[in-house]
């Protein structure tokens, strides 16, 4: 969701520009007319930063959390939804124009047309009351608003020849629940610890919009919590982030403020010790992913905001020229998933915390991995003298290393080729002569490239070779012999 006023749209247009220009992603099915909207492709350059990002989720949250990670089916019988609630109520308010037919998003058109903010759990006479004294009409052609209804989100599949309902999963964590007890037992786990998950989700947005930030078929990396909800402050693993500063906005507050963990509990602005171990993990994976501190919150969210299963919420939200943008959902869902999943399953979802028979509560971290990876574009794209350069963490970039001979002739393409060819087994490297070397480099700026190692005179007398800093364009020489934990250092995740 975004935030806030429509801010200057440059920045976003920028990322457009590069992101089809060099192929990072692209609208899907693009050369026909009938592309449903909403379903985007990732090119070479897009996949390799989506895979950077994921590899720095697994080892800023999943491994160093000991956390257990699964990969599940994307197609659920439709006894999954109806115990997890979202047959019923993964809904959207609709309305219909009596006139030309068009089909609006009710709560956003209200927000369009009037400013006013439409809260998640509105109910229709609520909305259609507000649609009256506003006057709100078709934007088409004037026509009335009619048929006032919900609309539930979930693509529906037929399976097999007798097309039996299932669905395409709208979140990736039910099968985290639904494997739950497999896992716990198979993996010798003991509460609290925690599922993660990467994978597809599936939404039927009404309107699909604004690139990869709202999208019909998306990336979530989730992580599930399970936990003792008699013990959610008996957590000694948040010992070490007590005096960590979460930046929090909590229901009521118009402005983030930098609270220590220590305080925020003290103050119980945040309920246990364990959801603000979990914020503070996740804030500091922003931050290692290149989202600086002050572009971040934590917001907590009203009763009339939250999903229908959550029972406590924060969004991490960063700022950008959209305005602020929800990246991970994080919710305590209690026991709503379990506890639906054992009444409709009779399955026996309990288990023993030291000699307690407890139905596990639930403390997620739901990240949408398109729009982090938007908003890391944003965050390290600069125009300078009309050219792009793309500031990404070194660990992030999709491409780590540009091997450049000075002149495409011999003896310097065969030694580039020959130092790319052994970097290229450690590193994600490219050769490249084509075009002056200014041009080269610039090239290789727009991508994000970190450092451009040239083959120069020098290389042929010394066996030294020059190496580029994309930020400051600082060149220094460094010895061959030396380039592989150069390199290595300068990709690091700090
Ligand atoms: N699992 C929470 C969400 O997808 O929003």
């Amino acid at each position: 969701m975004v935030h806030g006023a429509m801010g200057e749209r440059s920045k976003y247009d920028l990322v457009m520009r590069l992101a089809l220009e060099r192929g990072f992603f692209m609208p899907s099915s693009e050369i026909y007319g009938d592309a449903p909207a909403g379903f985007w492709d990732y090119g070479p350059l897009g996949v390799a930063l989506k895979n950077k990002f994921i590899e720095l989720w697994r080892r800023e949250l999943v491994k160093r959390d000991d956390m257990l990670e699964i990969d599940g089916a994307q197609i659920l019988s439709k006894n999954v939804f109806r115990a997890s609630g979202h047959l019923e109520s993964f809904v959207d308010p609709i309305a219909k124009c009596g006139k030309c037919k068009a089909i609006y998003r009710l709560d956003k058109l209200i927000e369009e047309r009037t400013g006013i903010h439409v809260p998640e759990r509105a109910s229709l006479e609520d909305m259609r009351k507000l649609v009256e004294e506003h006057g709100i009409r078709c934007g088409r052609c004037g026509g009335e608003l009619t048929d006032f209804s919900h609309f539930n989100m979930m693509f529906r599949v037929g399976v097999g020849v007798a097309g039996l309902d299932a669905y395409l999963r709208p979140e990736t964590c039910q099968s985290i629940f639904i494997d739950f007890l497999r896992i716990y037992k198979t993996m010798r786990r003991k509460l609290p610890f925690a599922i993660a998950q990467v994978g597809k989700s599936f939404r039927n947005e009404i309107s699909p919009r604004q690139g990869l930030l709202r999208m019909r078929e998306f990336y979530q990396a989730e992580i599930e919590v399970f936990f003792n909800p008699r013990k959610a402050n008996d957590f000694p693993k948040a010992d070490p982030i007590l005096d960590y500063k979460l930046r929090l906005q909590p229901i009521g507050e118009d402005s983030v403020k930098d609270v220590s963990c220590r305080d925020a509990l003290e103050s119980r602005l945040i309920s246990s010790k364990l959801v603000a171990y979990y914020l503070a993990l996740i804030q500091q994976f922003y931050e290692k992913a290149g989202i600086p501190r002050e572009k971040i919150r934590l917001r907590e969210l009203d009763e009339d905001e939250r999903a229908f299963y959550a029972a406590e919420a924060w969004d991490l939200e960063v700022e950008t020229s959209l305005g602020w943008i929800e990246l991970v959902a994080c919710n305590n869902r209690g026991e709503h998933d379990l506890g639906g999943h054992e009444r409709l399953s009779g399955q026996e979802m309990t288990v023993l915390d030291d000699g307690e028979r407890v139905l596990p509560n639930v403390f997620e971290l739901s990240m949408g991995i398109d729009r982090s990876l938007y908003c890391i574009l944003e965050n390290s794209i600069y125009l300078v003298n009309n050219r792009i350069i793309l500031k990404l963490p070194p660990y992030l970039a999709p491409i780590q290393a540009a091997v450049l001979p000075l002149l495409s002739k011999e003896p310097f393409k065969s030694e580039a080729m020959r130092i790319y060819r052994s970097l290229k087994q450690d590193f994600d490297a490219v050769y490249d002569a084509s075009g002056s070397i200014g041009r080269r480099y610039a090239r290789y700026d727009e991508i994000g490239v970190p450092v451009d190692i040239t083959i120069d005179h020098q290389t042929l007398e010394d066996r030294t070779v020059t190496v580029r800093f994309r930020d400051s364009t600082i060149q220094l020489r460094v010895e061959e012999s030396d380039l592989m934990n150069f390199l290595r250092d300068h990709v690091k995740i700090r």
